[in-house]
């Protein structure tokens, strides 16, 4: 069931709880669907970067060659950030006075730890790699951090169109304000002590082009990320859960996240259920999961549903991983 999903689609989200088997899944998922031939992208979007782990190896920002058709890379949101914000101190340094410097550092230190920081840095890099990858991937697999965040993240492409489209109308008023100011009487001096210009035959010209460039590209990216999203024919989330009371209802209330900010959940992977007739006490211990996952059954009843089995042994490299993926069928 999550191999056809995976099948029908260019572009899969792994979302759920800490430690329910996100890594293992979508991986397991990456493999099964590189094996028949599809060329993929294993993408971890999660700052804690178990990706590495799993394969036994170094995987950095870059992708790297995990097995036949099969690349793995891992989004550095610190490096993120330190890029964006290094261009966006740039930008500013070149709009405002010299005198104002200071003040743009400080700015900028401020941001490095604002809220949403590391989020808008991750949902850009996976934007650019939607936009750079479709062309040389036939599936790319994402396997994000725990849930709150996922949601958060999917939800963001329209929180930061918001944001640059707002930046642009901003750069839009300062650009007609530093006109008037230009075309009054001529005196260059008061427009340019105000946004740092020079004398030169109008630099802010091409500044605030580069700018409104940037932006502009900006704001196209995660347009298309969100145009991406939205399109179910393409794209679906996969959340992965255990068979508890907590997980269950923090599903459902994902499913309604996502569903709210356009983006279907395509299967359910209920992972590391207990097998059955193991003695008493795991017979209990069943029969309460199977409790929630009626729950769960009452709540999401069109939801596809697959469900696999706790295994022995931690799932830790290339060939665990080739075991685990057969018993996704
Ligand atoms: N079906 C299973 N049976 C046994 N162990 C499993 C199963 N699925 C996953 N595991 C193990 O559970 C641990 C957590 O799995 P994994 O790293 O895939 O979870 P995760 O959801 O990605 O966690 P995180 O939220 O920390 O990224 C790993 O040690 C993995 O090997
Ligand atoms: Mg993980």
């Amino acid at each position: 069931m999550l191999l056809e999903l995976a099948r029908a689609k260019s572009i899969l989200f792994f979302g759920g709880k800490g430690g329910v088997g996100k890594t293992t899944v979508s991986a397991a998922t990456a493999l099964a669907m590189a094996k028949e031939g599809r060329r993929v992208l294993l993408v971890s979007t999660d700052p804690a970067h178990n990706l590495g782990h799993l394969f036994n190896r170094e995987i950095g920002p870059k992708p790297v060659k995990l097995a036949t058709n099969l690349d793995g890379m891992e989004l550095d949101p610190e490096q993120t950030v330190n890029e964006h914000l290094a261009e966006v101190s740039d930008s500013l340094r070149k709009l405002m006075a010299p005198q104002l410097a200071g003040e743009v550092d400080k700015h900028i230190e401020l941001s490095r730890d604002a809220p949403g920081m590391q989020e808008a840095a991750i949902m850009e890099r996976i934007a650019e790699v939607v936009e750079q990858a479709a062309k040389e991937y036939d599936l790319l697999v994402f396997d994000t951090a725990p849930s709150g965040h996922t949601a958060r993240l999917i939800a963001l492409p329209e929180m930061m169109s918001a944001w640059t489209d707002g930046l642009i109308q901003r750069r839009e008023k300062a650009e007609r304000f530093s006109a008037v100011l230009r075309n009054l009487g001529n005196d260059k001096s008061v427009g340019n002590a105000i946004f740092g210009g020079s004398d030169d035959d109008n630099p802010m010209d091409s500044r605030e082009n580069k700018i409104r460039i940037l932006l502009n590209r900006r704001r196209r990216r995660f347009g298309d990320l969100r145009t991406a999203l939205g399109d179910a024919g393409r794209t679906s989330f996969v959340i992965v859960l255990a068979a508890e009371r907590l997980p269950v209802l923090e599903t459902i209330q994902l499913n309604g996240q996502l569903q709210r900010s356009g983006v279907k959940v395509g299967a359910l992977i209920v992972n590391k259920r207990l097998p059955d007739g193991l003695g008493e006490f795991l017979t209990e211990r069943r029969t309460q999961e199977e409790i929630h996952l009626a729950t769960l059954a009452d709540a999401l009843p069109h939801l596809p549903r697959k469900d696999l089995t706790l295994v022995a042994h931690d799932v830790v490299g290339l060939e665990a991983l080739e075991r685990f993926a057969k018993t996704l069928v």
